[in-house]
């Protein structure tokens, strides 16, 4: 099976980013615009693996504490357009940590440059423009492990289980 470990977004982010992928279309930029219920913001892509057990036995023993998480200007790999994320050390910890758990375990990974991002959409047509992203943030109070499918009409994505941030008591 096909697994990533990612942030869930709330649905206040997800309604900005959506709010976003109208406005690019109704300047006339077309693609394939990733559906809300795919939005999300990936910390390490681990591909093609066997279990999902070990994967998520290995990440719930990761401590972190919540953090803010805002959503910040527009980017693009290429014809893949994405939404960035304010520099957060929190979060570059947080992906450093899982990152770390997974090679501790010997758990294979994309091991590209995290670069924080959520895909607005792919083969994307038209001018990049700067403006159309409105403010967002969300607290993080935990990340989850994914599994990726292909379906008929596009990825489908299901949480397989969630590593809930340390609360102060
Ligand atoms: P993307 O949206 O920029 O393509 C599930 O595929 C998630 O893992 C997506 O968020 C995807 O990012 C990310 N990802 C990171 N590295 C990947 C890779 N090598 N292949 C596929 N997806 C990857």
């Amino acid at each position: 099976m096909r697994l990533f470990v990612a942030i869930c977004l709330s649905d206040g982010m997800k309604d900005a980013l959506l709010d976003a992928q109208n406005a690019l279309y109704d300047r006339g930029v077309r693609g394939r615009f990733t559906p809300e219920e795919n939005m999300h913001l990936t910390l390490a892509f681990i591909g093609d693996y066997p279990e999902a057990g070990p994967v998520l036995e290995a990440l719930s023993g990761l401590a972190f504490s919540p953090f803010e998480l805002t959503l910040e200007g527009l980017g693009c790999f290429g014809d893949l357009w994405w939404a960035g994320l304010k520099d957060s050390a929190a979060l570059e910890a947080l992906a450093r940590k899982v990152r770390r758990t997974l090679a501790e375990q010997g758990i294979p990974f994309d091991r590209k440059r995290f670069s924080p991002h959520v895909t607005l959409l792919r083969r994307a047509s038209g001018k990049l423009p700067v403006t159309v992203l409105r403010p967002a943030s969300m607290r993080v109070e935990a990340f989850s492990l994914m599994r990726s499918d292909r379906g008929k009409n596009g990825m489908i994505y299901t949480e397989l289980g969630a590593v809930e941030a340390e609360r102060r008591a």
